[in-house]
């Protein structure tokens, strides 16, 4: 207990200036209690008001893939230069050590589309507990609209939004596209704004024509996600537009941990979104960097 003994007695009470306002910086999450707004600083740089997430969740879909047969040889090496992990809990527990002391974005959402390439009949496959228990900064799920799951996938959206809220954890609603869906500009618009308004924290979804609309549109922060692998100079510029037009980062996985140098495009990428870099001097600064870092 603090030592009354000695206690200098109160006197500058500064009573013409007014308490600290402290508007958040986060897109429409100013009404959100402080813990949900800490974990939103875990993500979000409060320099920049950006993030780079890592995604290597992929196994829970696709099983190994080319970049990410050991998770444990490819993510720890990249971590210096992100700012959130998107990974399922098994990934994490069994491949990250644990003293890493960034964001996590937990993939919360489980299925499979080995059956029949529909990926859309998820289930919430993370407890709450166990989110709370992995220092979860948010909870993905991904919600298919318009395909056979879509409510059911709404379904593990606002139950996990709604455990969330009981915990001061924000629920990432990663837009789904799956083979049969479109990938129109009117299709994320929608889907988008529905996710926004069922309660998502923060929205992924992919970039596309008049992205600069599904950003304004959305009252929560949009974050890229990177999809297919592309050539590195692609995957930057599509990375600065979505920055330019409005998103408040990305989460790439296969254009970081399937480039040529995934250490030197994580830099890259990160110029891009925290340094106001531009695509054509982070791809710059890759050419220079490869096989440097
Ligand atoms: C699928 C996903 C996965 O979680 C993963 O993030 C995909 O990453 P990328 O497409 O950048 O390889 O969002 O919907």
């Amino acid at each position: 207990m603090a030592d009354k003994v000695g206690n200098i007695r109160a006197k500058n009470y500064y009573t013409d200036v007014p308490f600290a306002q402290n508007q958040f910086y986060v897109k429409g999450m100013d009404h959100v209690d402080w813990g949900m707004k800490n974990r939103l600083a875990q993500i979000f740089n409060p320099k920049s008001k950006n993030t780079v997430m890592l995604a290597f969740d992929h196994g829970y879909i696709m099983g190994s893939t080319f970049g990410l047969e050991r998770l444990d040889l490819a993510i720890p090496p990249l971590v210096e230069d992100i700012d959130v992990l998107m990974a399922t809990r098994g990934g994490l527990r069994a491949a990250i050590p644990p003293h890493y002391n960034k964001g996590i974005a937990l993939r919360c959402s489980a299925g499979s589309c080995v059956l029949n390439d529909d990926m859309s009949h998820e289930v919430i496959g993370v407890d709450i507990e166990d989110a709370i228990r992995m220092n979860a900064s948010c909870m993905a799920v991904q919600v298919f609209v318009g395909a056979d799951g879509q409510t059911s996938s709404i379904d593990n959206l606002v139950k996990t939004i709604d455990a969330g809220n009981r915990y001061g954890i924000p629920t990432l609603g990663v837009i789904a596209v799956g083979k049969q869906m479109e990938r129109t500009t009117k299709y994320f618009l929608l889907a988008t704004r529905m996710v926004a308004e069922f309660g998502a924290q923060i929205i992924k979804t992919y970039y596309c024509k008049d992205f600069e609309k599904i950003t304004a549109a959305c009252p929560v922060p949009i974050v890229l996600a990177g999809g297919k692998k592309l050539p590195e100079d692609e995957a930057l510029t599509m990375c600065y537009k979505a920055i330019s037009e409005g998103a408040r980062g990305v989460d790439m996985g296969r254009n970081i941990f399937q480039a040529e140098d995934q250490k030197a495009m994580t830099k890259a990428v990160a110029h891009i979104v925290h340094n106001g870099y531009t695509d054509t001097q982070a791809y710059e600064f890759y050419c220079d960097m490869k096989g440097k870092c």
